[in-house]
């Protein structure tokens, strides 16, 4: 059967180091509550000037070197944001074109923390079929332009960061390669961890109301989110490893969307695993969304946690609500 491999990966973050000290002064929080309850220290924001496309660019030509591609080689294009430079059209658009990608297909996937997770899967697919030959996927996001940077904000705030990763997908010529994907969504959640405006749900113009009411400010529930959290990630790697005959004591790694350290933590202990087993960089970047699992692999595999033959069990939850995972033998 043919399978997908991940040819090369890359990572970029803004330079801009933002410390829970520093969010001291711009909010009513502290190092201390904010450590306790997510395992955050710092974050990168970006700089005024820079935004999702610029982050997403620098990551795809990492990913691209590490594989060997060029644009030439590149046959399609997907990107996970939920913060695109524009309301429309996507992130990937541009991408595109800075790429110099000529007339390739190209779009965006808007699965929030999942949305790294439902791009391997659909390159998968495409690959599998042969329709593609080389694909990049990317993750990639600057949430800082978005927060509430005030008091009133200050619990989604902490959490958030800004980053991008991205990976080359091609056919394997081995026993390595995506074993299996899974991809879950219960709308029925939407508004436990979302933003409102702009949409088209009332008349689109953002209003003096809307601004007033802070309605184009990202909202979350964090005990919902943290209470079904905790169920759907071990839930959905479990869903992997019994698509893919394995056992948790075949895994070698796993890489969980970096949510926050306590919702990882509860997750290991659901499953009888050590936090050996389960990557964690959250300290260092907050949640950047879509970006974070490919940030945290890359990062795994810099620091050489993973091995050829190895399995690596990707697993995310995020707004939607969305949850995904993706079973991978290095
Ligand atoms: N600094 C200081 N105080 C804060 C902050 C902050 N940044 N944010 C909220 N608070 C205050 C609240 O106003 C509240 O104060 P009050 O009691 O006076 O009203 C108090 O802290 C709530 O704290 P807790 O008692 O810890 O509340 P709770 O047990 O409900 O926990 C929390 C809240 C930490 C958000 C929890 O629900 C949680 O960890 N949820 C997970 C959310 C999360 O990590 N989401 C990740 C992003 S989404 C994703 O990627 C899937």
């Amino acid at each position: 059967m043919i399978k997908t491999k991940i040819a090369g990966v890359g990572y970029y973050v803004p330079e801009q180091v933002i410390t829970n000290q520093d969010l001291e002064q711009q909010m009513d929080t502290s190092n201390e509550w904010i450590v306790k309850r997510s395992g955050i220290e710092e974050r990168r924001w970006v700089r005024d000037g820079i935004c999702t496309s610029d982050l997403a660019f620098e990551a795809s030509k990492k990913a691209m070197k590490a594989a060997k591609v060029s644009s030439e080689d590149i046959d399609l294009v997907i990107v996970g944001t939920i913060t695109s430079d524009y309301f429309f059209p996507g992130v990937s658009a541009q991408l595109q074109d800075r790429l110099n990608l000529h007339h390739i297909g190209a779009f965006d996937v808007k699965a929030a923390c999942s949305a790294f997770i439902y791009a391997l899967s659909i390159g998968d697919q495409f690959i599998r079929t042969g329709v593609c030959s080389t694909i990049l996927i990317v993750g990639a996001e600057v949430q800082s332009k978005f927060l509430n940077i005030s008091t009133e904000g200050r619990d989604m705030t902490v959490l958030f960061g800004d980053g991008s990763g991205a990976a080359i997908l091609q056919k394997s010529d081995d026993e390595s390669g995506i074993l299996s994907t899974h991809l879950h969504c219960q709308g029925a959640n939407i508004k436990d961890l979302w933003m409102e405006a702009p949409g088209s749900a009332e008349n689109c113009q953002m209003t003096n109301i809307k601004l007033e009411e802070g309605r184009h400010f990202p909202l979350m529930n964090g005990r919902e989110v943290f209470r079904n959290a905790i169920v759907r990630f071990p839930e959905v790697i479990q869903e992997s490893l019994d698509a893919s005959g394995l056992t948790l004591d075949d895994v070698n790694l796993i890489i969980p969307h970096q949510a926050n350290l306590r919702i990882s933590q509860a997750v290991a202990k659901r499953l009888g695993v050590g936090m050996d087993k389960v990557f964690s960089n959250i300290h260092k970047y907050g949640n950047t969304t879509a970006a974070s699992i490919p940030i945290a692999l890359c990062e795994a595999v810099e620091e050489k946690k993973i091995s050829k033959g190895d399995v690596v069990v990707l697993a995310s939850f995020g707004a939607g609500f969305t949850w995904a995972s993706a079973a991978i033998r290095w």
